[in-house]
Formats: structure tokens, sequence, C-alpha cells
């Protein structure tokens, strides 16, 4: 079958091109190329044996490049789309490019499907940040980390929606225009709410990321921040186990049409700040620099998706714990490390300073 996927220079969407490669496929690849680490990216899917991965240079915010690249696609079986801006902190400082790529880029690429391949099933990576701060939940500090007092399996698709922040608004009005598709105009679309995905060929900073960038910045020596008492927590996913949803949703589209599903890692696929550092000084053999700064506005003290619905009606759940994850990403950026300084910003010798102090 043939598959487009937007955003396939970058870290999700170039998995998800992987996959489908992988399978047999032929993938119609979009990006605009804005992300460090896209060309790498772009690279390894182009590497021998791809001769069925076609690559287009375009930008979702433009709805007529994307018209016509679905014009000349319309056999097209299935939509993955990854493509928009990612960072919350970006998202704040130029909301308009934000809401143009994320709300108005999605619409454009709906639109797109519905007009030239109706027939198509399309899959977009929503974020968990649609439920915003989740101030009303009770949350306690237990063994060093934060948890929910009264919803220890984490937070369910019926949560309400409460949009915080730029990207939150915009990504959370295109997947209600995703899921809208599929009512008013049966287009098979599927909204996955995903939490912290983490894995290989992500190039993490500071801003987005956070695993891959305590990762590249534990192994290349940049300092690193802690915002807040490093006790917050977040589910964690794999990638693969990410596109392995992908595949079960795609799989029974008959019950996943026109819905909404949580995707994390879950309770048991939790990490905190110091967690993760802890982990991260046993495998490399050091110990990590890191200095403390006060808490970001907005910062929560836990998310934790709950993904059972997934399980009940996709017969999908995560497999890969973190201590089997962080091997295979530590590998990776030790493999890849001078690809990855390369992309970095110029070491400020003042923060490195302060992060040794
Ligand atoms: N990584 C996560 O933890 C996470 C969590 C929740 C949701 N998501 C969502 O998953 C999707 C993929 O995220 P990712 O982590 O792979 O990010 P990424 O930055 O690696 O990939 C996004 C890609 O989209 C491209 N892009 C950006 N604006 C574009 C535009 N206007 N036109 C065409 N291409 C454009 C970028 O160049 C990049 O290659 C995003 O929509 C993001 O909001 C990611």
């Amino acid at each position: 079958m043939k598959v487009i996927v937007t955003g396939a220079a970058g870290f999700i969407g170039g998995h998800a091109a992987e996959r489908f490669l992988n399978r047999g496929h032929v993938v119609i690849g979009i990006d605009n190329l804005s992300r460090p680490g896209n060309f790498a990216n772009l690279q390894h899917l182009s590497s021998a044996g791809r001769e069925r991965f076609l690559f287009l240079h375009a930008d979702i915010r433009y709805a007529s490049d994307i018209e016509r690249i679905f014009a000349d696609h319309p056999d097209v079986a299935v939509v993955i789309h990854e493509a928009g801006q990612v960072a919350v902190t970006t998202s704040v400082a130029n909301p308009r490019m934000d809401f143009e790529s994320n709300a108005l880029g999605t619409l454009n690429v709906l639109e797109a499907a519905r007009q030239k391949a109706p027939k198509s099933i399309f899959v977009f990576a929503s974020t968990n940040k649609v439920y915003g701060g989740l101030e009303h939940l009770g949350v306690r500090e237990s063994f060093g980390r934060y948890e929910y007092a009264d919803t220890p399996e984490g937070i369910s698709e019926s949560e309400p929606l409460d949009f915080h922040s730029p990207y939150g608004c915009s990504k959370g009005a295109a997947e209600q225009y995703v899921r809208d598709y599929h009512r008013i105009y049966g287009l098979k679309t599927v909204v996955l709410r995903q939490s912290c995905i983490y894995g290989t060929r992500q190039y993490g900073m500071e801003d987005q990321g956070w695993v891959a960038w305590f990762t590249i910045a534990a192994l290349l020596g940049r300092p690193i921040t802690l915002y807040g008492d490093g006790k917050q927590v977040r589910d964690v996913l794999w990638v693969g186990d990410l596109i392995d949803l992908y595949e079960c949703a795609i799989e029974r589209i008959d019950v996943a049409a026109g819905r909404i599903y949580n995707a994390g890692g879950g309770a048991s696929n939790s990490l905190s700040l110091v967690e993760l550092l802890s982990m991260l000084e046993r495998a490399i053999g050091r110990s990590i620099p890191r200095r403390v700064s006060a808490w970001r506005p907005g910062d929560q003290r836990i998310f934790v998706a709950n993904s059972a619905k997934a399980k009940r009606e996709l017969g999908w759940e995560p497999g890969t714990t973190p201590a089997l994850g962080l091997p295979k990403l530590i590998e990776w950026t030790r493999a890849n490390a001078a690809g990855i300084e390369s992309l970095l910003p110029p070491v400020d010798v003042n923060d490195l300073a302060t992060a040794l102090r």
C-alpha cells in the first residue's frame, strides 16, 4: 500500500516511515526540514534498499502545495500526520507560527485527504497537553517522586479538555478537527494523545524531548538544568511501541475510526527527572553534573496517561520498559555523538561552570 507520512524527516515520522518501508510499502515523506537532525534522519531513510521512499520538501502551512501532493497520490491508503511545531516554549514566543503549523497545517492535510483521498485512513499525533494543568487532581510525594493521590492508573480520555499554552491550543484545535472529519465527512480518522515519546534518532533539546536531551547532555558533557525539585514524574513511551499502536489502529480501523486514544507508557513506565539521571549515571558510570533552577510556569508535578482504552479496543500495550529502552538510546547517542554535537549550540563556559559547581 501507499502511505503518506508528514514530518517524515522528524523523530516519530522517521520511525513511522521506516516501519512502513520495512513492511514493503511505498512511503511518501513530507517535511519542511525545519528541525535539527532532519538531514541525518532523511539519510537514514534513503539509505540502501529504500527505493520505495519518496521525499517531498513541502510545508503543510501552504494548502495548495499539500493538495497537489495528494492529487498526485490519490491511491494513498494511510496518512500519518506528524508534521508540526513541537515545543511549548516556541509556541509561547511565536504563537502565530505555531498556530499556522499545527492548527491550519492540520486542516490543510485533512482537507487534502478529504478531497483527493477520501478513503484513506488518517492517524494524527496529538498530545497529552490537551488535558492542561490538571490542578484539581490531588498529588502527593512518595519515595522521592510525585504520584496522583486518587488516580494511580493515570489520566484517561474522559478527562475534560483544558488547553494550556499556544501549543496546547493549536494541537487541541487540530485534534478536534481530525475527530470531526470522521463525524461530518466520514474520513477514517484516529487521534492519539501521545505522552513523552523517546527513542533513537531523536535530537532532543532542553525544551522538547527531555529523555533524549538528558541522555545527549550526559554523554556529551553538556550542563543539565533541573527546573523544580526533579521529583516530577512523566510516563514515557518507546517510539517503537508507539508505531505498534499506529499499526494496531490501522488494522482495527473498523473500531478506531473517529475515536481518540491516549498513547503513553502508563504508570508502570513512568520516570521522575532524578530517576532518569540515576539510571543514566549507573549506565555511564559517572555522576552527572546538574544545576537546579526555579519551577517554570505551568510545570506539572506529574503527568501519567492511562492507555487502557487502547489496550481494550485495539489490543495494544507498551512492551518496552525504560530499563530496556534507555540502553538502546544510550548506544545510539554514543554511536552518533559527533553528528549530534554538531547540531547543538556552542557550549557557554559560564553555564558549564555553574553546572559543575
Ligand atoms: N515527541 C514527543 O514526545 C511527542 C509527544 C506528543 C506529541 N508529539 C507530536 O508528534 C509529532 C511528531 O513529533 P516529533 O517528536 O517527531 O517532532 P520532530 O520535530 O522530530 O518532527 C516534526 C517534523 O515536522 C516538521 N515540520 C514542522 N513544521 C512543519 C511544517 N509547517 N510543514 C512541514 N513539516 C513541518 C519538522 O521539520 C520535523 O521534521 C508532532 O506533531 C508532535 O506535536 C510528540
